[in-house]
């Protein structure tokens, strides 16, 4: 069982297979944080120290490692929770009134000292994953209007300072860029204010004490929230480094109605003492067991780059033909095929096929495609409109909009109430019957523009995505084979929160295969590869106007799950060759991809290699990448990860068979060399 209690002291420990999470309640009755970091088995050797005040300028509560910080007091730190009660009153002080147990849920009770009002706050184990999930309930009891100002869903405390800290930033076409910067004093805050989740920076965060891919702790969690969020990481005056993470407060209020509960999105937070490796590791892992679902995910074709707009129902069926000839196994019809969609200004909203572009509708196209075994996918933006579109003639007061003002288009689109009852009616009723009436197995689901001018309540910020996720789950229910892919602009909608609802990840509309190295490599230390959608496209790109060979592009996609977006109908016979080889080698070797363990390998070399290996039940990949070669043209040493010491290894590399033992290649390595620009290699190694 993984919650320990020390009953006669009040400290709680949640186990994990090589963790402690150890928090308490004191005399005062405040709850706080005892300690996170690698197992302590007895849970007896903690005691709660007792606090004395530095001075009265450094009060109690300033000093005390809060579990939840609430607004009120001598409080001047972040705070997790702020309310006005309906005298206007707007301080908490709350007290312990017990806890619960519900399998590995272990539920802290705390009460009003006055008013009617409960926080309870849930910390799940997840004990094989060395992962807890911490977030929080709120209960009005009372019988009058309480309103939230600011809930975040935990706060969690690291005993150090001069700590790392890592996320993304980015924008369209350059998303996850990963950077580092040391935590001093003062606050970093990293937030999305979009509404539609965003480009920037991303709902986790990792806080690491120098620590490498191997070696050194790393403390992080991921919020399951796809809105705005925001993140708060402060190095306090008294020795220690606080992060919290949730509901973004900003143009944020709620009311909490008599008798009404709020449940925050959940963080998932872990510790390592081993560097980033196991951090992927554990939420990879839990990831694949309890979030994504089953099965390898099917190699893709996408009509997007090679048409835009420009489809029409019988290039449609070529460039299927062709997908099939060269081994897709989905055909995705993106933007185009509904309404007067003939560029970014009109069709959202109008989601009946264009007769002119499909004369007999959908039926033949998807006909065709399955008669050659292969499975549907479609494209849709369901909770945007055009200002030209039938839909927004009809109910212009769908879109959100300040009536005294002019409403915004962005990609000549504004985005719908969603959080309307009649609106999220239509766009459940739309896609049902699309799904109802075609045979469709996928749905790629984008969002291309912020949300603004929310309308007059400020809970709209937050309801919008919870009725996004409301709308997928019923039509989960209904259609449960049809996987969704969650796109925003390309990678914009990448997070735990629609992780949990959707299937895929659209990770960028950079499709340039050096540049999603980079992508590629820092989404990986958070998310699932299986979840990570990568298409190989046609040079120059129409981003970066670089020219790669087709190998390297096709070995680049091949480290997530493959997809081609080329006009595959302009293949000359080489390329076709090439894309068959390839994507059939892909299929054999997916299972190892989509389902194996994860390792960014580190390069020892002067030339610019990027390493990466994926372990399976004794097979291993490694992928290569040498971009450009640099003067001295040197090769690599690659040492391999995860293999078991005494066992062999058969290596086949360059047509060739190698016989090694796992600790030689593992602590003597492989010397590998690549030459010339672009060049990519995926050596295979199985254990005998
Ligand atoms: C977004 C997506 C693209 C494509 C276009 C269609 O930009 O990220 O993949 O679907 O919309 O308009």
């Amino acid at each position: 069982m993984g919650i320990l209690i020390n009953k006669s002291e009040n400290i709680f420990s949640l186990q994990s297979k090589n963790t402690s999470y150890v928090f308490g309640v004191d005399s005062e009755g405040l709850l706080r944080n005892l300690y996170w970091g690698s197992k302590i088995q007895d849970i007896e050797d903690f005691d709660m120290p007792i606090l004395t005040e530095v001075s009265t300028n450094d009060p109690v509560y300033e000093i005390t490692r809060e579990e939840y910080p609430v607004y009120g007091s001598l409080r001047y730190k972040e705070h997790c929770l702020k309310v006005t009660f309906s005298d206007k009153s707007r301080e908490l002080v709350y007290k312990y009134s017990g806890y619960d147990i519900n399998d590995d849920e272990l539920i802290i009770k705390l009460k009003d000292s006055y008013y009617d009002f409960n926080i309870n706050l849930h910390y799940k184990v997840y004990e094989q994953y060395d992962l807890i999930e911490r977030y929080v309930s709120i209960k009005n009891n009372s019988n009058d209007i309480i309103e939230i100002e600011k809930i975040h869903s935990g706060q969690f405390h690291i005993p150090y300072e001069g700590l790392n800290f890592s996320n993304v930033h980015g924008h369209w076409g350059a998303e996850q860029q990963r950077f580092i910067q040391k935590v001093n004093y003062g606050k970093i805050v990293i937030e999305n204010r979009r509404g539609i989740s965003t480009h920037n920076h991303n709902p986790y965060f990792i806080l690491d004490k120098d620590a490498t891919e191997t070696t050194g702790e790393v403390f992080f969690g991921a919020l399951k929230l796809s809105g705005n969020f925001s993140g708060i990481i402060e190095q306090t005056q008294y020795g220690e480094t606080l992060v919290q993470m949730g509901i973004n407060s900003h143009d944020f209020l709620m009311e909490l109605k008599p008798k009404e509960e709020f449940v925050t999105p959940a963080i998932i937070a872990g510790y390592s003492n081993s560097g980033f490796e196991i951090m992927t590791h554990n939420l990879h892992n839990f990831a694949k067991d309890n979030i994504l679902r089953k099965g390898l995910r099917p190699v893709l074709y996408n009509s997007w780059e090679a048409t835009e707009f420009k489809v029409s129902c019988d290039e449609q069926i070529k460039l299927a033909e062709k997908a099939k000839e060269i081994g897709a196994e989905l055909f995705v019809v993106d933007d185009g095929w509904f309404g007067e969609r003939h560029g970014i200004d009109n069709g959202l909203g109008d989601w009946y096929v264009n007769r002119d572009k499909f004369p007999d509708g959908l039926d033949p196209l998807i006909k065709k495609v399955k008669d050659m075994d292969m499975m549907f996918g479609i494209w849709v933006e369901p909770e945007m409109v055009n200002p030209l579109s039938q839909l927004y003639k009809e109910h212009p007061e769908w879109i959100y909009h300040f009536e005294t003002r002019e409403s915004d288009t962005s990609r000549g689109q504004y985005v719908l109430n969603v959080t309307k009852k009649e609106v999220k009616e239509f766009i459940y009723n739309m896609l049902d019957n699309l799904l109802s009436t075609y045979d469709i197995d996928y749905i790629k689901w984008d969002a291309n523009r912020p949300m603004s001018q929310t309308d007059i309540e400020k809970d709209i910020w937050y309801k919008h995505i919870e009725a996004i996720y409301d709308i997928v789950r019923e039509l989960k229910i209904k259609h449960p084979n049809v996987l969704f892919e969650a796109c925003a602009s390309g990678g914009g909608r990448i997070d735990y929160g629609i992780l949990g609802i959707f299937d895929d990840f659209w990770t960028s509309d950079n499709t340039d295969a050096y540049d999603r190295l980079f992508i590629q490599d820092s989404y990986s230390y958070i998310y699932p590869i299986k979840a990570m959608r990568a298409w190989v496209t046609d040079c120059p790109n129409f981003l970066s106007k670089r020219v790669i060979p087709m190998k390297f592009r096709y070995h680049s996609a091949m480290m997530g799950t493959l997809g081609v977006g080329c006009n595959i109908l302009k293949f000359n016979e080489d390329e076709i060759k090439l894309s068959q080889e390839l994507i059939k080698e892909y299929k054999e070797i997916r299972h190892i991809i989509q389902e194996g363990d994860f390792y960014r390998i580190e390069n020892t070399s002067k030339n610019n290699y990027s390493i990466y290996q994926y372990n399976k039940d004794g097979e291993s990949l490694l992928f290569v990448f040498l971009p450009q070669s640099l003067i001295g043209h040197r090769g690599t040493n690659i040492k391999l990860r995860g293999l078991e010491n005494n066992s062999k290894y058969i290596i086949r590399i360059n047509g060739e068979e190698l016989i090694k033992s796992g600790d030689y290649l593992m602590n003597r390595g492989l010397e590998i060399k690549l030459s010339g620009d672009y060049a990519s290699d995926i050596i295979k190694i199985n254990k005998i």
